[in-house]
């Protein structure tokens, strides 16, 4: 049986346009001009699909979708908006909407996002994830959390900012799991870790014998991640040039092969993730702000480990395992006395070090190779000098040389070998990296 949507849309010329389309697609529309008589159809008839407009006299269409939310929250709600009024999308998201069309899309646009919707409509009214992934308990990381949930029951791209080592691509993971979209792939991509030159070749795949080396026909990422998310990483490193080819396929799903004549329509969710500021990078022009806005219908900051320091002590449990392993209290205070620059994956580290060294034995500050980690307790960096565990924050007696490998070798280990990330931690470039590296041989 076909099934019916519900428009709503004060525009007869856009309310037209929608339901011819849909009808040529086979569904059974009915469209209503304002929110009151969508609100009296939903009473009256089963619909499995609303698609809305935002700006309407009477109610408005943020006001429909409260009630909607209220009402029937699993029925699914496309918004429409038009260019200018990208700013209501953003808090439609936040209410409960699972997507948005700008005015005018295309047909096959139009299509595309009407069948998602149908196909991810969950069954039932489902009790909200719990995302136990994310451990913590404070109000920064409970923002996260709820916003994931967030992330996880709408469609829209999301834009996950942090520091290194703040849990970007946990979160993305974790969005993809409570998202309808689960059983469809997750693609991850580093964008720092593939020369430019291969950015048509990776994205958009190629046909063999398009380019010397090209010795088969390679699908690419979009076509990988069709049906799916594809998790852009380290987001600050892609060229401009490449974003605004990235942004067409945002806007119309649209992906030729190099070397190929043929188009294929792909339907891909992005989640990227930086660790750098938007804004700066908007202002540097090293991020489009077309592509950013369309980014992040979802924005979801995640904060350092010294904004939740009330968090150290759950994290260091979860790290230090199931079987027992507890801490003395001398040595959680330690840990929430150090300030992270590696966020909690450095935490992370250093637990499951201290872990190896205890063995049987209580975690004690004695396990923690803390040294390494910040020269210089959260009381000595806030000028507190009276403070502090009494801990040296420069181990004594060490050259400057030594001092310089052990914070190589650490930064290499809180980035799981990842260069591009360990030279940013270091604040220096990736070719000083590879020069300190050979100097310590550490390659
Ligand atoms: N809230 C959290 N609870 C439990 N583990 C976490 C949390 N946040 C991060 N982690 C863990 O810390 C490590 C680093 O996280 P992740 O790789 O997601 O960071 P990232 O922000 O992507 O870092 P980078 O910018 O360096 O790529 C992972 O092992 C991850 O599982
Ligand atoms: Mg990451």
């Amino acid at each position: 049986m076909a099934s019916k949507i519900l428009i709503v849309d004060d525009e007869p010329s856009a309310s037209d346009y929608l339901r011819l389309l849909l009808e040529q697609d086979g569904f059974e529309v009915r469209a209503t001009a304002n929110g009151v008589e969508a609100l009296i159809a939903l009473e009256t008839n089963p619909f499995e699909l609303v698609i809305s407009d935002l700006r309407m006299p009477q109610m408005d269409g943020l006001e429909l979708l409260s009630h909607l939310k209220q009402r029937w929250p699993d029925l699914p709600v496309i918004v429409l908006t038009a260019n200018e009024g990208i700013q209501d999308v953003v808090q439609a998201i936040h209410l409960g909407a699972l997507n948005y069309l700008v005015k005018p899309s295309s047909p096959a646009v139009v299509s595309e996002a009407v069948k998602k919707a149908l196909r991810l409509r969950p069954g039932s009214r489902s009790a909200p994830p719990q995302v136990h992934e994310l451990v913590g308990e404070s109000p920064a990381i409970a923002e996260v959390r709820h916003r994931v949930v967030m992330a996880a029951r709408s469609d829209v791209h999301v834009m996950i900012t942090g520091d290194t080592g703040t849990g970007k691509e946990l979160v993305a993971r974790a969005i993809h799991t409570y998202s309808p979209l689960a059983g469809g792939p997750f693609v991850a991509h580093n964008c720092a870790l593939s020369p430019p030159e291969l950015f048509e070749s990776e994205f958009f795949g190629h046909r063999r014998g398009s380019f010397t080396g090209a010795d088969r026909d390679h699908g690419g990422l979009l076509r990988q991640a069709d049906g799916g998310v594809l998790f852009l990483d380290e987001l600050e490193t892609m060229l401009p040039a490449h974003q605004a080819k990235l942004l067409r396929v945002l806007d119309d799903g649209e992906v030729r092969a190099v070397g190929s004549e043929k188009s294929h329509r792909v339907s891909v969710r992005f989640l990227a993730a930086t660790n750098r500021d938007p804004e700066i990078m908007m202002q540097e022009r090293t991020l489009r702000e077309d592509l950013y806005y369309r980014l992040r219908g979802i924005e979801i900051r995640l904060p350092t480990l010294n904004e939740r320091i009330v968090d150290v002590p759950l994290l260091a449990r979860h790290f230090a395992g199931t079987d027992g392993t507890a801490f003395t209290p001398d040595a959680l205070d330690a840990l929430m006395e150090t300030t992270w620059p590696g966020n909690v994956r450095q935490l992370r580290n250093i637990v499951q070090g201290a872990k190896a060294a205890a063995g049987e034995e209580k975690i004690g500050v004695g396990h923690l190779s803390l040294d390494s980690v910040s020269w210089g307790s959260r009381a000595a960096a806030s000028g507190d000098a009276s403070s502090g565990s009494g801990r040296d924050a420069v181990p004594h007696g060490l050259t400057l040389r030594e001092l310089e490998r052990r914070a190589v070798e650490q930064a290499l280990a809180d980035c799981d070998g990842n260069r591009t990330r360990a030279a940013k931690l270091l604040d220096i470039d990736r070719s000083t990296l590879r020069r300190k590296m050979q100097e310590f041989g550490l390659d």
